[in-house]
């Protein structure tokens, strides 16, 4: 089933440029920060909003304007957006062709939402989707919307994966992060919310995620042929204890557990054991996916290609909108075994196309691999003790920062440095900088800027994470 995938031709294709026409006008001077004060907006969201709330808990900001890879809150201080919600703007807030595209939409008079049913708006999108698609998965594929969320559409994966096979349990990698409703917390890293939940492991089996640096087998770059090994013995052994599963699950990149990039020789590992044991290998490229690594979908820097694609985020343009595309011959499921109302958003059909367009047409993927590499390269010149890593591909980058001072584990590496990451993460706030901090004990600044970042953009980004690091850094030495 393992295919080459061949990068389209670039000739006669227009480079994409990313246009600088924001209205909303940023300032960076270190001596004048955003004033980060509680107000009424703030306020009510305490009073009223549920204890599951997260992201006001660090960026405690009201929002009444985006543009571009700016937003601007209610008291006119304007901040980069480099968290672009959860990586879902691939093409910034409020870009004009997709505001003029869903406005056209709803000058239409389509009907908004239609289930399952089809429409222009929709046999188009399809039809562009398939054209992303990497050679063979073009040919012999079929696509399935789901609800508009990531964890519907891993849901729908796993559960077709069970039934195209008739077996019920699923592989999963420590870090892994697929989704919080139920089936997906099973499949998660992260222990916090199995615990609150009182989880077990119910149908998954989480293994670990070879990462060379902080291996978990204590193997260094070894890790990997540890891991294919461990996976094929437990496959092969008719005493290994372990049933054979119906599905692998996993990301490229792995996003939350601190932008750790799969090993490409792994991701072929696991390419040739799914095949040759005849499990469902699923990649989520919910975050990854959609050009922010620098290829389209993550998984074809491995040069392999999948039996399911999980999507989400930015494939509705920055509207609600889940979808998995795989194998025709999986497709043994019944009639409605996988519905949901809000599968047939057309608002997000229309909005996607233009997201999709811009990397069929213009190479957006190529610019995010050029932002990227700019991006790595700046982070990785900040000198500092605290630094423990830059990793990442694409506009898809993580910085670990950790205690120099802390005992080092038996591979040599520092312990992470949550608190430090969470110091950075306010002073880059407070300086007009919005990062998420993702990984061990949240140690990781996570870079998940919109793909039309220009040059000059990417470069203010890096001044103020250096001046927020040169802030904490200071203390920390002295
Ligand atoms: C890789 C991955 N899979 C699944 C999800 C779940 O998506 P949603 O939050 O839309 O349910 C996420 C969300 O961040 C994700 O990063």
């Amino acid at each position: 089933m393992t295919q080459i995938i061949k990068d389209k031709p670039l000739e006669n294709v227009a480079p994409f440029t990313a246009q600088v026409n924001s209205a909303l006008s940023f300032a960076f001077n270190p001596h004048l920060p955003r004033q980060l004060e509680e107000n009424s907006y703030l306020q009510t969201q305490k009073h009223r909003e549920s204890n599951a709330r997260s992201y006001p808990r660090r960026i405690p900001l009201a929002l009444t304007k985006g543009e571009g890879i700016y937003i601007q809150d209610t008291q006119q201080q304007v901040f980069i957006d480099a968290l672009a919600a959860a990586g879902t703007l691939a093409l910034g807030h409020n870009h004009a062709e997709i505001n003029d595209t869903i406005t056209r939409t709803l000058a239409s008079g389509i009907p908004l939402q239609s289930l399952d049913l089809t429409t222009p708006i929709k046999d188009k999108f399809i039809e562009q989707v398939f054209e992303l698609l990497p050679n063979a998965m073009r040919k012999n594929s079929r696509i399935q919307f789901c609800s508009p969320s990531g964890a519907d559409a891993v849901e729908a994966a796993i559960k077709l994966a069970k039934v195209a096979t008739g077996r019920n349990t699923v592989i999963s990698f420590a870090g892994a992060y697929h989704g919080m409703t139920e089936a997906t917390i099973n499949l998660m890293g992260n222990l916090g919310p199995k615990t609150a939940m009182k989880l077990g492991l119910n149908d998954s089996i989480i293994l670990p995620f070879p990462n060379e640096k902080r291996c978990p087998y204590g193997l260094g770059e070894k890790g990997v042929t540890a891991s294919l090994y461990q996976l094929e013995s437990m496959f092969s052994d008719p005493e290994s204890g372990v049933p054979k599963p119906a599905a692998i699950i996993v990301e490229a990149v792995q996003g939350e557990a601190g932008v750790l990039p799969a090993d490409f020789a792994w991701l072929q590992g696991l390419r040739r054991l799914a095949t040759k044991f005849g499990i469902v290998l699923i990649l989520d490229e919910v975050q990854a996916g959609m050009g922010r690594t620098g290829k389209v979908f993550a998984f074809q820097h491995a040069q392999i290609e999948p039996d399911i694609i999980v999507l989400s985020k930015a494939i509705g343009g920055g509207l609600p909108m889940s979808l998995i595309v795989y194998q025709q011959d999986l497709d043994t499921w019944q009639p409605g075994t996988h519905a949901g109302t809000f599968r047939g958003n057309q608002l997000a059909m229309a909005s996607g196309q233009v997201v999709i367009r811009h990397i069929l047409e213009e190479q957006l993927h190529l610019h995010a691999a050029t932002m990227g590499a700019h991006l790595h390269k700046r982070l990785v010149d900040i000198n500092s003790p605290i630094i423990g890593d830059v990793r990442g591909l694409g506009l898809m980058q993580g910085m670990e920062i950790i205690d120099p001072h802390g005992e080092p584990d038996s591979l040599g590496n520092k312990p992470y440095d949550g608190q430090k990451a969470r110091s950075i993460q306010q002073i880059a706030l407070k300086h007009g900088l919005i990062l998420e901090l993702g990984g061990r004990y949240s140690s990781t600044l996570r870079f998940l800027t919109p793909l039309i970042i220009t040059k000059k953009e990417v470069d203010l980004v890096a001044d103020i994470v250096a001046y927020a690091i040169g802030e904490v850094s200071h203390n920390t030495v002295n």
